[in-house]
């Protein structure tokens, strides 16, 4: 059986997500954008290449929701990236009105979907999703923690001169600076990095991690996209191959780690139901405090939405 995952959003992240599904050969792909003729033309781009990649999967861009119908997994990559100097936060008004205006569609034509969201500030944006679509908890997800681990790793890799592959690296909380990288539960090949690297290169490293997303939005000028495009097909190859993977991903939380009503990044379990588990790990004072914390800074995102949500 072929898969389907629809895209909203064939802007940067949009189109690094399809190229990934598309030549790991995981789904049809359907790129949806605002903008006449962008999402036809990746579409044609990115299916001339399946004859030397070597994929069979079908590809089509369109303006047109009623082409999502049927998909397993919908992405929301709509939304504007913040520009040097803006931080995550400041693009919560324009883009929820974006993800007001994806949701309803979603609602309509895919309503029996995954959905993935990407668009920043993206924990309170992953709320709003979840409040528009009234899907059940576990079909509403964020994607940030996948890349922001992947990070981490990728700079104790480099500090090591270690394969990134060798690498678990894993960070909860906001997709914002005050993300939490556990360096406690952060190994190369199960040792832990306390073992392996100084406290000082480990502090560089958390500083670096933390602010990995505006490094690369200060060289080029507008936010990545390679990498995050790869994370969130990641999360989608989980859900299709039913994999059970466990990685960090944002979800609205009942009673988890004693937090509820606050969609928050947290480890889970990934399967064909989407968030098969939320996965309580142990902390410590400081972890619990550094958690709690993130999640006052996205209640008061999540309040602004409440107050977008009822104008
Ligand atoms: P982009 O500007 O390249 O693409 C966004 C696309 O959304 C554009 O093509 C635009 O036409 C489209 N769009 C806008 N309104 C729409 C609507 N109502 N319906 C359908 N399409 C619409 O931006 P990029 O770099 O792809 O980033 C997208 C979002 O993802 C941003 O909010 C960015 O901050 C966020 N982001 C989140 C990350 C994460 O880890 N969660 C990482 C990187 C980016
Ligand atoms: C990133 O972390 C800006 O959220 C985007 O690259």
């Amino acid at each position: 059986m072929r898969f389907k995952v629809s895209i909203i959003g064939a802007g940067n992240v949009g189109s690094e997500t399809a190229r990934y599904l598309l030549h790991k050969d995981l789904a049809d792909v359907v790129l949806i954008d605002i903008v006449e003729g962008l999402a036809k033309g990746k579409a044609l781009d990115l299916g001339q290449a399946s004859q030397i990649i070597g994929f069979s999967g079908k590809i089509k861009g369109s303006t047109n929701y009623e082409d999502i119908a049927d998909s397993e997994v919908v992405v929301i990559t709509a939304g504007l990236p913040r520009k040097p100097g803006m931080s995550r936060d400041d693009l919560i008004e324009v883009n929820f009105k974006i993800i007001k205006d994806v949701c309803e569609k979603v609602k309509i034509y895919a309503k029996n979907s995954i959905v993935i969201v990407v668009t920043n500030p993206l924990d309170a944006m992953t709320y709003a999703a979840y409040k528009i679509l009234g899907f059940e908890r576990e079909r509403v997800i964020g994607q940030a923690g996948v890349l922001d681990s992947a990070r981490l790793s990728y700079f104790v890799a480099q500090k090591l001169n270690v394969s990134p592959y060798e690498v678990q690296g894993l960070v909860l909380g906001t997709h914002g600076d005050d993300m939490i990288p556990l360096i406690r539960y952060t190994t190369v090949n199960g040792i832990p990095i306390t073992k392996l690297l100084s406290q000082e290169e480990i502090d560089e490293i958390v500083k670096r991690t933390k602010y990995g997303g505006g490094e690369i939005v200060q060289l080029m000028g507008t936010s990545a996209f390679f990498a995050p495009g790869s994370a969130t097909a990641y999360m989608v190859e989980a859900i299709l191959k039913d994999s059970k993977k466990m990685l960090p991903a944002s979800v609205y939380t009942k009673s988890e780690y004693g937090l509820s009503d606050v969609v928050i990044g947290l480890p889970v379990i990934l399967g064909k139901n989407g968030v098969e588990k939320i996965v309580e790990l142990e902390l410590n004072e400081e972890e619990k405090n550094a958690l709690n914390s993130c999640a006052e800074h996205i209640k008061e995102l999540q309040s602004v939405v409440d107050r977008l949500l009822v104008n």
